[in-house]
């Protein structure tokens, strides 16, 4: 890693015979001393496995143990995935076996299927904790169950978490590690690196410095389940993948656009010829496509900056009449590729990959309880959930007697930052007529003037822009003019003394 990280070699520094005393008993009264006493040797549940398993080699000594779920219709019970999800995990077969991550508790049994026959009876070393979000270590106590002599490799701010998912001290069964430190397994030397708010606050990534592999954690995930292919050159990922790598990314981790870039700069100060993520393809050709991605997504830099978005809300088709023609005449302005979405019937997740993508965002709402039509708040709410910044946007608003849906648009979208309004605000009274009509050429023509003549706006900080205070613990970015002696990160929940004013 970069040559300012203190480094330490991990296994020089820590007492690793100490954690090897691992009393199962103290994670689960249900687990009799016999069983804890047990050598992994001595397990029947180790010798290899004959039986079905769908291990995949990255290289001589990493492999790959997933598996997919095609079955679940909902991602943390939020988000559409008619693909199917993989959830990733790899095993480094070194002098020491290392295992990053587990899985969710859906594909467990493939996944220890695959363990098994991977490690064909030999112990289980280590265990590395990159994410401590279910759906990667939900597998954790019945790993620990099967390979009693396992050591946990998780970072600080993992240590509360797994307490409060499963009860026990990880301290007693292993170690915290920390920024820069190494773990030599024989041939290789693990680098770990921290990585808060690449979606939860406790989150790292492992660097091989040996074979040059990023063990990623969620960073480069995408939905959609493995179908045989493990690698990204391996499927037409522009066009079948890239979407669903989007929509991950954005609604997943979007709104930490800078913890990502701050793990991006540390990326950029090795070589990386493998990138290993917990869900998705594995990368190890053309990896500057990803992190061009990446880099993009968590800029908020608009991918398609001359693209244009158009998302209606309506009920009797007036609204919905105007977002159409408003696109014939972009895409008659020589505006290609115009994407006209229903806010009532597109999943959110879907506009908020789109509004990533796009640097031109057409708001166009009815009326309704004398403010903004229900989905569309909860559409424009989501993207300043996401932090999603830097973008032109124009409204159209639509009331049969009183219309205000456009002023409420424009103060959510003016709470964002770097977001530029093109044009005036295009009123209906119900139904398009001929002065809405020419409101909508005059605005057709100033959108397609904004695109072909000027880059897309980008997040301003002003001169009179309030201090900030960055947490040291998650990355979270406290802004004002002080920092209160009782503040409390509203995202690790550390307290004041944990932040550090940035300059
Ligand atoms: Fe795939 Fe943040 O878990």
């Amino acid at each position: 890693m970069g040559k300012d990280m203190s480094r330490r070699s991990f296994l020089k520094s820590t007492a690793v015979g100490a954690a090897g005393a691992v009393a199962m008993g103290a994670i689960n009264p249900l687990f009799s001393t016999a069983k804890a006493e047990e050598t992994q040797e001595d397990s029947p549940m180790l010798k290899p496995f004959a039986g079905v398993h769908n291990v995949r080699k990255i290289s001589d000594d990493l492999v790959y143990l997933g598996a997919s779920d095609r079955r679940i219709a909902l991602f943390e019970n939020v988000y559409p995935i008619a693909r199917g999800v993989s959830y990733n995990a790899y095993l480094l077969l070194d002098e020491k076996t290392v295992l990053f991550d587990t899985v969710d508790r859906s594909v467990s049994g493939q996944f220890f299927e695959n363990l098994a026959y991977a490690l064909n009876g030999r112990t289980l070393d280590y265990l590395v904790i990159n994410h401590m979000e279910p759906d990667h270590c939900s597998a954790i106590t019945e790993v620990m169950r099967r390979y009693p002599k396992v050591k946990l490799l998780y970072s600080k701010a993992a240590a509360q978490i797994i307490t409060q998912f499963f009860g026990f001290d990880p301290a007693e069964h292993g170690y915290a590690v920390e920024e820069g430190m190494e773990l030599a397994t024989g041939r290789h030397r693990l680098v770990f690196i921290m990585a808060p708010m690449v979606h939860w606050p406790e989150v790292m990534m492992t660097y091989d410095a040996t074979d040059k592999v990023l063990f990623s954690a969620d960073g480069f995930g995408s939905f959609g389940a493995l179908d045989g292919n493990l690698f990204a050159d391996e499927v037409n990922f522009d066009t079948e993948w890239l979407a669903d790598a989007r929509r991950y990314y954005c609604n997943i981790v979007g709104k930490y656009g800078k913890q990502v870039q701050d793990v991006l700069a540390k990326a950029a100060t090795v070589e990386i010829q493998t990138i290993c993520p917990l869900h998705g393809p594995v990368w190890r050709e053309n990896l500057g496509y990803i992190l061009d991605k990446y880099d993009k997504w968590s800029s908020y830099t608009p991918e398609d900056p001359e693209s244009v978005m158009v998302v209606y809300g309506s009920v009797y088709g007036g609204t919905e009449n105007a977002a159409s023609v408003l696109a014939g005449k972009l895409s008659m302005g020589g505006v290609r590729n115009v994407k006209v979405y229903d806010v009532s019937k597109t999943h959110v997740s879907e506009l908020i990959g789109e509004a990533f993508r796009c640097g031109t965002i057409v708001f166009a709402s009815i009326t309704y309880n004398m403010g903004i039509f229900t989905p569309m708040k909860n559409f424009i709410q989501d993207l300043a959930a996401h932090n999603l910044q830097g973008r032109r946007y124009a409204l159209v608003e639509n009331g049969s007697w009183s219309p205000v849906s456009g002023s409420q648009m424009k103060e959510l979208l003016d709470s964002m930052s770097g977001m530029e309004q093109v044009g005036g605000t295009v009123t209906l009274r119900s139904t398009t007529d001929g002065t809405s009509l020419a409101a909508l050429d005059t605005l057709a023509n100033d959108l397609i003037a904004a695109i072909s003549g000027a880059p897309a706006p980008v997040a301003q900080e002003t001169a009179a822009a309030p201090a900030k205070w960055v947490c040291s613990v998650c990355g979270y970015v406290y802004e004002g003019e002080t920092l209160p002696e009782d503040y409390t990160c509203p995202l690790c929940g550390v307290g004041a003394d944990k932040f550090v004013r940035q300059e």
